[in-house]
C-alpha cells in the first residue's frame, strides 16, 4: 500500500518557547511526515526524526530581500516546500503564473513540492469550483519536466480553519478531477493528490478511508505535538 505523506503546516503559530517545547515533545521517527514550521525556527527542528519543509520559496536567479531560494533550502537539508497556499494567494496576490515559476524552480532543485489548490466559498456557491481548480492546476504545473516530486494539495478555502469538511465523496470527486487535468491536459500520469482543510484527530480516521488520496496537509492540528502524533498514528495504521 502506498505510504501516505503527512504534512504539518504550522503557519505563523508558535513563539520561540512553543517551538522549543514542540521539538522536546515530538519524539517519533516517521519517514512520511514533513514538518513546516516558520523558517526562523527551522534550526530547532533539525534534530527531529522527520523531514522538514518551508511554507514558501522564491525562485533562484532573482535577488529579493526577505525571501529564501530553493538552493538555500537544499543547502540546509530541507526536503519539501509548500507552494501556492490560499492564504498567500489571498493576502499577497500570489498568481498562478508566479506559482508556476516557484514550482519549476523547486522541482529543478529536487525539492518535494506541495502545491495547494482549491476553491473559495463564493466560487463553490457559484458553481465555479471545478473551473478554478482546473486553471490553478494547469497553470501552476505547465512546462514542468516531471511531477514525480510534486503532490497537489486539494484545500478548499472554505474548509481551512473552519471545522467545515467536504464529504469523502466530494473530496474524491475533486481528487479525480485534479488527476484528470494532470493526465489529459499536461500528460502527467499518476499525479499524487493530498487533502487539507480542518483535518483533526476526530475526523482523520474517516477521511483516511478515501482510497484516491495520497496523504494530508494539516494546519491547526499539527501545531500541538501530542495531537499531531496521534493523527500520524491513525493515518499510518491503515498501512500496517
Ligand atoms: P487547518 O488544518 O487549520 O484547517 O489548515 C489547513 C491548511 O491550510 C493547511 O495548509
Amino acid at each position: 500500500m502506498e505510504e501516505r505523506i503527512i504534512v504539518g503546516n504550522m503557519k505563523v503559530d508558535m513563539l520561540k518557547e512553543d517551538a522549543l517545547h514542540y521539538v522536546e515533545t515530538f519524539k517519533g521517527e516517521y519517514n512520511n511526515v514533513v514538518l513546516c514550521p516558520s523558517s526562523i525556527y527551522l534550526n530547532y527542528f533539525m534534530d527531529t526524526k522527520v523531514k522538514l519543509g518551508l511554507q514558501n520559496i522564491f525562485y533562484d536567479g532573482t535577488i529579493c530581500t526577505g525571501e529564501i531560494t530553493s538552493r538555500q533550502a537544499v543547502s540546509m537539508g530541507i526536503k519539501y516546500v509548500i507552494i501556492g497556499h490560499s492564504e498567500r494567494r489571498y493576502y499577497l496576490d500570489e498568481s498562478n503564473e508566479t506559482i508556476n515559476k516557484k514550482v519549476k524552480d523547486a522541482v529543478e532543485h529536487n525539492l518535494g513540492v506541495l502545491l495547494c489548490v482549491g476553491e473559495s466559498e463564493e466560487e463553490k456557491e457559484n458553481g465555479r469550483a471545478d473551473e478554478v481548480i482546473k486553471r490553478q492546476v494547469y497553470t501552476a504545473l505547465r512546462g514542468i519536466e516531471n511531477i514525480r516530486n510534486v503532490a497537489i494539495a486539494y484545500e478548499p478555502v472554505w474548509a481551512i480553519g473552519t471545522n467545515k469538511l467536504p464529504t469523502n465523496d466530494e473530496i474524491k470527486d475533486k481528487v479525480l478531477l485534479i488527476k484528470k487535468v494532470c493526465k489529459d491536459l499536461l500528460g502527467y500520469e499518476n499525479a499524487r493528490v493530498i487533502y487539507g482543510g480542518s483535518v483533526n484527530v476526530e475526523n482523520v480516521e474517516e477521511l483516511n478511508k478515501i482510497e484516491e488520496i495520497s496523504g494530508f496537509l494539516i494546519g491547526g492540528a499539527s501545531t500541538e505535538p501530542e495531537t499531531f502524533e496521534k493523527i500520524i498514528q491513525i493515518i499510518n495504521n491503515r498501512q500496517n
